[in-house]
């Protein structure tokens, strides 16, 4: 049995109210002089990252590869990780909230799994083709966990896995329309990029995607039960549902909170309307238990997507799982006359990820790491909570177990308005760029968060860790100037 890393479920409309109470304030940023000093921190003290950078931006598009990179003033290039901390090429440390956007639970190239890992590929290389012992025993290992998984199938990351949810729910159900909450993130397919970030936003953010490939997707308004139930209505009259699919946490990892009973309620409407209920469990799984947010809310999902913490930082991280009439439709192998959902990777359940996702499961557990990382967070959030009420800014502190959010400046809390969508556009550059000038401030001060905003925790995370990540938090909390939005 793993424990939760949730001690207590956040009071949500104490959030709400908090954050909507930001978005009538001007920004609370960095001042000019706080910014000025930090530039410079990053150009006397950051050169070879620079240079690294002013290189590789003549081959990698924009000189970085993954979305989460700050790009302000430019990527710093990370060199060696270990426990709580990364350093970069210049020799400078950081603690790592950012934990690769999830991934890691038990700390940065944690030993234990790296040794059983290089085990395995030292005897048979990265990958065969074939089937490798450890792909049955992190199948078993998930199902120990998750009871609802009753069959498993490793994809090679969170996006696919998600893709292959809507395609086996869609092929078992023989309906079409799917529906996620406006805001949330189930990777980057071509009918998910929809309701990105900000819900309302439909197809903002889906450049380069035919509008026919979101026909039948749809979102619904976080905890507004009443829209759900609308749209499953509706859709019943045109052809049905296949699916909901949420975030347990929230979208965006929770940057939404949700009612603590939203997701029962959803569970309830999925079995009126006769519709799967898909939980993307992609950051949660491991991350708030190893029974994943349906443990925590004792809420059984028809399907499961795995990522992130499966593989435990090493590639190849994803997953489905679930009912087992609903997974049988993805049985592989050449064998003619089956009518399969259809997915497939070279490179998925390879030896190396399966066996790293086997023995970080087996770690998790016995390390007890979910609670641990859970109480880091829990420090760290009560932490931020007094420095934000000594110095009365209006940022908003929670944590749901271990991750943890900081709004300081609403990036994704702009009110969409198609009326107004020149200063709507307006308002969310202002804020983003905000939130880079953060991100970029705390990193200054050696701390990597993700886009300025969240940070994860994990079983490095010590109390010592943490205290001082507040001290660097309070150095960047002495630098903040209000500032208009639209000037
Ligand atoms: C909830 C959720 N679903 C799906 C994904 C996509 O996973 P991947 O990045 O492995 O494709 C992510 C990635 O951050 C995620 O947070």
């Amino acid at each position: 049995m793993s424990e939760y890393s949730v001690s207590k479920y956040h009071d949500t409309s104490m959030i709400y109210e908090k954050l909507n109470k930001l978005m009538t304030l001007p920004i609370y940023g960095i001042s000019k002089s706080g910014m000025d000093r930090y530039l410079n921190h990053f150009d006397k003290e950051c050169k070879k990252s620079k240079e690294i950078i002013s290189e590789a931006k003549k081959f990698i598009p924009g000189g970085v590869q993954h979305n989460l990179a700050f790009n302000l003033p430019f990527p710093i290039v990370m060199e060696k990780a270990d426990g709580a901390y990364l350093w970069d090429a210049d020799g400078n440390q950081y603690i790592d909230f950012l934990k690769a956007g999830g991934p890691i639970m038990l700390g940065n190239n944690y030993a234990p799994v790296r040794e059983k890992v290089n085990e395995v590929i030292n005897e048979c290389g990265p990958v065969t083709g074939l089937f490798h012992e450890y792909e049955m025993k992190l199948a078993k290992e998930i199902n120990r966990h998750l009871p609802s998984v009753e069959m498993f199938r490793m994809l090679g990351s969170g996006t696919e896995s998600a893709m292959a949810a809507i395609r086996v729910a869609r092929l078992a159900s023989k309906k079409k329309k799917i529906i996620k909450m406006g805001g949330a993130y189930h990777g980057w397919s071509d009918q998910m990029v929809y309701g990105l970030h900000i819900p309302g936003t439909k197809g903002f953010e889906a450049h380069g995607i035919p509008g026919s490939c979101r026909k039948h997707t749809q979102e619904i308004y976080p905890n507004d039960i009443d829209t759900l139930k609308k749209n499953l209505s509706r859709n019943r009259l045109k052809g049905g549902t296949a699916a909901v699919i949420v975030e347990p946490m929230g979208p965006e990892s929770g940057t939404r909170p949700l009612d603590k009973d939203y997701n029962e309620q959803v569970k309830e409407l999925c079995e009126d309307y006769d519709v799967l209920l898909i939980f993307d469990e992609v950051v949660t799984f491991g991350r708030i238990v190893l029974s994943g947010a349906q443990g925590y809310f004792g809420i059984k999902p028809d399907l499961t997507v795995f990522g992130k913490v499966v593989a435990g930082g090493y590639p190849g991280a994803g997953g489905l799982g679930g009912r087992r009439d609903l997974m049988e439709h993805l049985a592989a192998g050449i064998e003619g006359g089956k009518k399969r959902a259809y997915v497939g990777g070279t490179l998925s359940a390879s030896p190396l990820s399966c066996t790293a996702g086997y023995y970080t499961i087996k770690e998790i557990e016995r390390t007890n790491a979910c609670k641990k990382a859970g109480q880091a967070a829990d420090r760290l959030t009560k932490g931020l909570g007094e420095l934000i009420d000594t110095r009365e800014l209006p940022y908003v502190a929670y944590n749901q177990g271990a991750i943890c959010h900081l709004e300081t400046v609403g990036a994704m809390f702009v009110k969409i308005s198609y009326l107004k969508i020149r200063s709507v556009l307006k308002e969310i550059k202002a804020r983003t760029h905000a939130m880079e000038e953060m991100g970029a401030a705390y990193m200054a001060e050696g701390i990597v968060t993700l886009a300025g905003s969240r940070m994860y925790t994990s079983l490095a995370d010590t109390d010592e860790v943490i205290d001082d990540a507040l001290v660097k938090f309070e150095s960047v909390f002495d630098n903040i100037e209000t500032r208009e939005i639209f000037n």
